[in-house]
């Protein structure tokens, strides 16, 4: 399945103007016109920044410091696939520690971070709502339940067909 999100190039400066006025009125806004922005582009373009900041009539700095503080702001591009391991409570007993840092060393990346080759991004997240299949991870919008460390490698070679 390819990416859902949007392109940098498909969304235009307009776009992120408008969530900025839509958003403007309420209090503290620049936390959910950042995550407004993110969830249209992927992630969040030293571009995007600059026209939220215009959009609010503060300094570049004051945006950036704000999305650079928080970890659910991306300020790189998103792998082509994501993988979410998920870390509810069903799963967790059932192992998804031990996939999350098997995934960390087969992909040499940190959960929320990807990979130099922008194949994956890896998350950590909470229940994603199947935990009669834990432990479970989602790769794209396909979800693998019963997943054992062992099938990891599968698993990834699958997310190639999926894109
Ligand atoms: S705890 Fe993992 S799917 Fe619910």
């Amino acid at each position: 399945m390819p990416c859902q999100c949007s392109t940098v190039e498909e969304v235009t400066e307009e776009q992120v103007l408008e969530i900025v006025r839509r958003n403007q009125g309420r209090p503290g806004p620049l936390i959910p016109i950042l995550d407004e922005v993110q969830n249209l582009i992927g992630w969040l373009p030293k571009w995007a920044i600059v026209a939220v900041a215009k959009g609010l009539g503060i300094p570049v700095a004051d945006v950036y410091g704000v999305a650079s503080f928080y970890h659910f702001f991306r300020l790189v591009p998103p792998g082509k696939t994501k993988i979410q391991v998920c870390m509810g409570t069903a799963c967790y007993v059932r192992g998804a520690k031990q996939i999350l840092e098997s995934l960390e060393r087969k992909l040499g990346v940190h959960a929320g971070e990807t990979t130099a080759d922008r194949r994956f991004t890896l998350e950590a997240v909470r229940c994603v709502g199947a935990c009669s299949l834990a432990p479970v991870i989602v790769t794209g919008d396909v979800t693998h339940g019963s997943v054992t460390t062992t099938k990891l490698d599968k698993i990834l070679e699958s997310c190639d067909r999926q894109g």
